[in-house]
């Protein structure tokens, strides 16, 4: 599984984190701190979100630990890992695997491009630390960037969150200002490989 390349192709289902949630604790994992104490009532109700809701599966790296792979909880929610450089994604075969992915689960390649999951940290340059409240609960509701700006790519389940209460966003907000910023700049999502391929230009491999 700890291949030297950093992509691995990967069985995933788009529907989201339930799968690999499922992996982890088939092989006895449990994902996820124990909750914390020192946390106001509102910050904990959000970490019993973040952690059902799975964030952890692809906003921490994961890496191989002696049980199999789990999250890196000392990079908690810091998102696609900056370094090492990733090699481009490889082209997919043709027929209906359509989805390649890190063994970090940070980064996923498909036919939207190559995403790259966000650091979700207060780090004011590389995470969430310059967003409001407001640019949160309007990016999870509108499926945009800080709420108006691009799209949101797959796989984030951003129309799972869309539904959820004011207060359970705020809750989830307030439980993301209280964790330790990690610096770590994500890089941004890249074009599509096969469209990239198909047009004029260096050859592509399909
Ligand atoms: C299946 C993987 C996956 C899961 C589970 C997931 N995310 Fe994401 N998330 C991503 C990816 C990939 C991106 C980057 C998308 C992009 O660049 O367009 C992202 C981006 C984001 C962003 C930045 C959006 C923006 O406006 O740029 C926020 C905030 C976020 N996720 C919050 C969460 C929260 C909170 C949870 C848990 C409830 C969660 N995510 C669960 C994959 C995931």
């Amino acid at each position: 599984m700890k291949g030297k390349a950093g992509w691995s192709i990967a069985v995933i289902v788009l529907a989201g984190s339930g799968s690999l949630t499922a992996a982890a604790a088939e092989q006895g994992q449990k994902p996820g701190a124990p909750p914390s104490l020192k946390l106001g009532p509102t910050a904990r109700r959000g970490e019993y979100l973040v952690r059902i809701g799975g964030c952890n599966d692809c906003h921490t790296p994961w890496e191989m630990g002696s049980q199999g792979p789990a999250p890196d909880m000392s990079r908690m929610l810091s998102g696609h890992p900056e370094q090492p450089e990733l090699p481009t994604a490889p082209a997919l075969p043709s027929g209906p695997w359509s989805v390649t992915m890190t063994a970090t689960h940070t980064a996923f390649s498909g036919p939207w491009g190559t995403s790259f999951t966000a650091n979700l940290t207060p780090d004011k340059e590389t995470g969430l630390g310059n967003w409001t409240e407001r640019n949160f609960l309007e990016a999870m509701r509108n499926g945009r960037h800080l709420g108006r700006g691009r799209l949101i790519l797959p796989p984030m389940p951003w129309f799972n969150l869309a539904p959820a209460t004011d207060s359970d966003l705020k809750a989830i907000w307030a439980y993301l200002r209280s964790i330790p910023a990690i610096r770590n700049r994500v890089p941004d999502p890249l074009p599509d490989v096969a469209a990239a391929s198909a047009a004029p230009g260096p050859a592509g491999t399909r």
